[in-house]
């Protein structure tokens, strides 16, 4: 699942009319993409409460920091932030400071004990009592409540979208998860994997294209393990696909071992299904990938690629590693590398590993591989990476891809950037005087780097409007 660091603000649109401005909440988001799915379904509960937000941190009366523990940078930003937040608390006494999320889940009372700037103390499974926490706060207490549950979905919750553009939307379909790869705080953060009733996501997906969503994408850690009452994943996607006719349909993350043909056979067979497969490897080494217990070799890995392939021929086939995990030897390394040429990757996301106190890993195995080891192995997946994904996107040169356009592009404000509908990203030239977020256009490639397509528009496929 892509990472990423998002603040995130009210949408005036979306949040109006509001019955008091009195509270303004200030929430702030790092990790994946369920995380931030997360922070929408805690701004729409507390939006209920009558809580306004703000973009700017310094006024708020509530800041929020929804965290992530799957690596040990993403804690020490956390801390860094804190000691920011702290600073503002003195000018402002009445200011309260909640961590919720992942890191939160993982350090429990410790964090209050660390860090005295924190009153609120709130894992991913407590969001509903947020409010209750909130006011124990106020009435002078801190507060925390860290508890997994077995059943919690949030599915009668509504989020507060957002999302800047009306554009994309998340829509978690479960939560937790059960696999224990060996290196993976998730399970400990997440808990025990549970899916959503099926009828509040198809329900959900429809709203948001009936709102003018043009990119819907399912969120789970483990998508494939999907299952509610006889409705399995490969169902969930036509249903949805059903439900929502006018938006794209993205999903992540698949799991290797439990990514049935049935899923791809769908995808093939509807319009708005989009062949972008999110398939994390890990390591090419079937030894590392034992001990990481990711229950697959690299061949069977390989084979699922090749089906892939045939049943989607345009995937996109995207996939996270992981380098210098406990015992890795420089043969394994090199196996990580073969295997990514094989696999003829479009894009990776690599990471080096960093020990998780608790996981099987941090218990079983030494942490051995040097810093410096780690650093260079990951410079030689970089490399492999930006090669093989220039090699994939020249394959696009001369195309016609439909893009949805999401914003106005970073270099040049009067080109936009956008997706392909599988997933590559486009810059349109000269774009934005005449388009939108939103619109779906028929663009021509010229240019192609490894992180980008560049093109102009040949066609309007259809608009938003
Ligand atoms: N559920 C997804 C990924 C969740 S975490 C899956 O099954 O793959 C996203 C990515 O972070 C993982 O795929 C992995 O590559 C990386 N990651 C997880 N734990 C890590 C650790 N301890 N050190 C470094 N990278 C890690
Ligand atoms: Fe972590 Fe593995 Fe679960 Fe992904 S599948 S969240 S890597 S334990
Ligand atoms: Fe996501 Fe980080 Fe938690 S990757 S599941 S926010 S540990």
């Amino acid at each position: 699942m892509a990472l990423a660091h998002t603040r995130i603000f009210g949408q005036a649109a979306d949040i109006s009319p509001l019955p008091s401005l009195l509270y303004k909440a200030y929430i702030e988001t790092y990790g994946c993409q369920m995380n931030f799915s997360d922070s929408e379904l805690v701004a729409g509960i507390l939006h209920a409460e009558g809580y306004g937000f703000t973009p700017d941190a310094e006024e708020a009366d509530l800041i929020l920091i929804n965290t992530c523990a799957i690596r040990e940078h993403a804690e020490e930003k956390i801390w860094q932030r804190l000691k920011y937040f702290q600073s503002l608390k003195r000018k402002r006494p009445h200011l309260v400071i909640g961590v919720i999320g992942c890191m939160a889940e993982r350090l429990k009372k410790k964090l209050l004990e660390e860090a005295p700037v924190v009153d609120i103390v709130a894992g991913p499974d407590s969001y509903r009592h947020l409010p209750h926490l909130i006011r124990q706060v106020e009435s002078g207490a801190k507060a925390i409540h860290v508890l997994l549950s077995r059943e919690e979905t949030y599915a009668d919750i509504a989020p507060l979208r957002l999302s800047p553009h009306r554009v994309s939307a998340y829509i978690s379909i479960m939560r937790g998860c059960n696999n224990m790869c060996s290196f993976c705080i998730v399970p400990f953060t997440r808990g025990r994997e549970r899916s959503r009733p099926w009828e509040t996501i198809v329900e959900e997906a429809r709203t948001l294209s009936e709102q003018g969503y043009r990119e819907i994408t399912l969120l789970g850690q483990n998508v494939d393990s999907y299952q509610d009452k006889d409705v399995r994943f490969a169902d969930l996607l036509a249903r949805v696909a059903a439900a929502a006719p006018h938006s794209w349909i993205r999903f992540a993350t698949s799991h290797p071992k439990d990514m049935l043909d049935e899923v791809l056979e769908t995808i093939a067979s509807y319009p708005n299904l989009t062949p972008y497969i999110h398939l994390p490897i890990q390591s090419g080494s079937d030894a590392v990938l034992q001990r990481m217990n990711r229950g697959y070799t690299a061949d069977w890995y390989l084979h699922r690629i090749e089906t892939i392939r045939r049943y989607l021929p345009q995937a996109v086939v995207s996939t996270d590693i992981i380098v210098g995990f406990c015992g890795e030897t420089e043969a394994d390394f090199e196996a990580t590398l073969s295997l990514m040429r094989a696999a003829r990757f479009d894009a990776v996301y690599h990471f080096m590993y960093s020990e998780r106190p608790g996981t099987l890993a941090a218990r079983r195995y030494p942490d051995d591989i040097p810093p410096e080891v780690k650093q260079e192995r990951l410079e030689r997946v970089i490399a492999t990476a930006q090669e093989l994904s220039l090699q994939s996107n020249r394959t696009q040169i001369g195309t016609d891809q439909p893009v949805l356009l999401e914003k106005p592009a970073r270099r040049n404000p009067e080109d936009m950037a956008g997706r392909t509908f599988s997933g590559r990203s486009v810059v349109v030239r000269k774009a934005a005087s005449l388009y939108k977020p939103g619109d779906i256009l028929s663009v021509h490639i010229q240019e192609a780097s490894s992180a980008t397509l560049i093109g102009y528009a040949s066609d309007r496929f259809s608009s938003s409007a």
